[in-house]
């Protein structure tokens, strides 16, 4: 009798594994059992500081999102398309899409609980406990019961004691893969890869030498951007008034390339550790003669784990812009100067990703991305090198190049009227003059 109700619960077991593991279902829990950030943040007031304001606090609330990712429905009657179209919530609003509202893209925001409102929080990160697949948010959880039983909280202490919540050492939390659940976004019906910065980060020296996401971006505080090119220095103190103190006590700013977001809400401190990490990824080096006619300018991603731009490289615009100006002072070479309006030329040097219709045919809709047309970025720890043509220029030159960065182009950016008319800023990345004898 014995052996049958273990045959029995080993195959249940087993059955559940497959039905979980395999299906693409998504996981149901109650949304009472989440706990909101302002309640984690009366113990963890740093963190909840950090993290309050930060892109994942803000990427439902985030405006470019709501209205790129309304536009995106408009107009579509392939189901394959629509059915891409109307799944981002399940990292723009994870905790909505775990608890049952919203299903879809297209259902009323205005119904979406506080809590789902409040982004990617404390108690969905620390109540995951690993990933079917390193992608599109495919994660395993177990959440507490709500404030009066909250369970397990996972992370990087093996010694941490709290009465309020019980707490596990997760080594899940210390690794690139928690971070690439995320941020390795795949169309769900055609496949194409529409955001890899885990992949691009697992490809790069970083990976090798044992330097997660985590060690760069959980080190960032203002004036410390904690890139490849920066001292990545500690964070000494402790998680909650009176618990232990720590050697490095890993931050939640979050901080990418972002900062018009953060701008929008009169977030100067986040503005300035946007440039501050911008500033700190790729070095621009020159050579003092030209080849022939080439001006050679020569860029080293030595601060990115990954490539520049990554994430939504399909809508942040990296560009080289370069002058030359002879001994009187007058232009005579230009390349990647914005017009009047902001707006790069055809022949401006971008390092940017397209998606195609799979004909061929370029489309800015990423439910449409059936492939990868154009991908040209600068990969981590490569050097890459542009040259131009300054045809028969001759004399005394002053060139100047630079490398600007953009959260989304300025003719984008026009096309939304909740930025108003905004003029998006250019962070200069990386900037160098030479004198030219030619
Ligand atoms: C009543 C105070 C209190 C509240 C509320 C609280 N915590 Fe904690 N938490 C602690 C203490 C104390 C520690 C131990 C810190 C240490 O030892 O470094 C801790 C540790 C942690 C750790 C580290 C665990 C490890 O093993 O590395 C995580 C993660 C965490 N808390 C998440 C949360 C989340 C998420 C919430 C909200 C759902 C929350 N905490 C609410 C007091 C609290
Ligand atoms: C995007 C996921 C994510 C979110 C959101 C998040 N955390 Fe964390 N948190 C982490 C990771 C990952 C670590 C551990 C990093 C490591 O060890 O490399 C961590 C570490 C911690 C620790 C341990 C700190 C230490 O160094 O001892 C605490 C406590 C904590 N988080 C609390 C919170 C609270 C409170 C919030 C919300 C205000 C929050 N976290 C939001 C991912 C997250
Ligand atoms: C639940 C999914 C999820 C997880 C897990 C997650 N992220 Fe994110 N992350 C996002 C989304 C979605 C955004 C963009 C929000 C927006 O722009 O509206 C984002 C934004 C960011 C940004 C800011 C990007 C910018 O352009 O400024 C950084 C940096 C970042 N994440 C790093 C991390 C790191 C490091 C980890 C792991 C510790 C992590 N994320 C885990 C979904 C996630
Ligand atoms: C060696 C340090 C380092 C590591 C490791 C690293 N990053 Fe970054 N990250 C940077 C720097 C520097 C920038 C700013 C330049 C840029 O935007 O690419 C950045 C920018 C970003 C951005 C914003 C991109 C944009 O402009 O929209 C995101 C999102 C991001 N990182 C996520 C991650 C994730 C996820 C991982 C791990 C898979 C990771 N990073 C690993 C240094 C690092
Ligand atoms: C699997 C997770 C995932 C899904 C699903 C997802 N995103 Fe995102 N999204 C991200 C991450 C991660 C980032 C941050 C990358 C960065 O900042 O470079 C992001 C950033 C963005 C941004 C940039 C916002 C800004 O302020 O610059 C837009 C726009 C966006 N997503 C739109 C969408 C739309 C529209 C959908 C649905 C069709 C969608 N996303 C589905 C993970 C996801």
């Amino acid at each position: 009798m014995k052996n049958i109700i273990y045959t029995f619960i080993a195959f249940l077991t087993f059955t559940s594994f497959l039905v979980i593991g395999c299906s693409k279902k998504t996981p149901h829990y109650e949304l009472s059992r989440f706990i909101p950030p302002d309640f984690c943040g009366a113990c963890h007031g740093g963190i909840y500081d950090q993290w309050h304001g930060s892109m994942h606090n803000l990427s439902l609330k985030d405006v470019i999102y709501q209205e790129l990712a309304l536009q995106g429905l408009e107009g579509l009657t392939d189901k394959d398309e629509i059915a891409e179209a109307e799944v981002c919530q399940k990292c723009h609003v994870p905790v909505g899409y775990i608890t049952g509202y919203p299903k879809k893209l297209s259902d009323d925001f205005s119904k979406i609980s506080d809590i789902g409102k409040e982004g990617i929080q404390c108690d969905y990160c620390h109540s995951i406990t690993g990933a079917y697949k390193i992608y599109n948010a495919r994660f395993k959880f177990d959440p507490g019961r709500g404030d009066s039983d909250p369970g397990i909280k996972r992370g990087p202490r093996d010694d941490a004691e709290s009465d309020f919540h019980g707490v596990a050492y997760s080594e899940f939390h210390k690794s690139s893969k928690l971070c690439g659940t995320c941020h390795n976004v795949k169309h769900e019906i055609f496949g194409t890869w529409l955001d890899t910065t885990y992949q691009e980060w697992e490809k790069s020296p970083y990976n090798k030498e044992g330097v997660q996401c985590q060690d760069c971006h959980m080190y960032q505080r203002p004036g410390e951007p904690g890139t490849g090119l920066t001292a990545r220095g500690k964070n000494p103190g402790s998680s909650t008034s009176g618990s232990k103190e720590r050697d490095h006590i890993f931050t939640h700013y979050f901080i990418g390339g972002n900062s018009v977001i953060p701008g929008m809400g009169n977030d100067s401190a986040r503005v300035k550790m946007a440039e501050e990490r911008l500033k700190s990824a790729v070095i621009i080096d020159m050579d003092s003669t030209t080849e022939g006619n080439n001006l050679v300018v020569r860029l080293n991603n030595k601060g990115a784990g990954h490539d520049v731009p990554t994430g939504v490289s399909n809508m942040r615009q990296v560009w080289l812009q370069v002058k030359a100006v002879d001994s009187k002072g007058k232009t005579v070479f230009e390349s990647g100067v914005p017009d009047k309006k902001g707006y790069l030329g055809d022949e401006a040097v971008v390092f940017v990703t397209k998606f195609g219709d799979g004909k061929g045919n370029p489309v800015d809709n990423i439910a449409k991305a059936r492939e990868i047309l154009h991908d040209k970025r600068l990969k981590a720890g490569e050097e890459h090198i542009e040259k131009f043509d300054l045809g028969d220029i001759k004399g005394k030159l002053k060139v100047t190049a630079s490398l600007n960065y953009r959260t989304i182009p300025q003719d984008l950016a026009d096309n939304l009227k909740s930025l108003n008319g905004m003029k998006i800023p250019v962070i200069v990345m990386a900037e160098e003059t030479i004198e030219l004898e030619r």
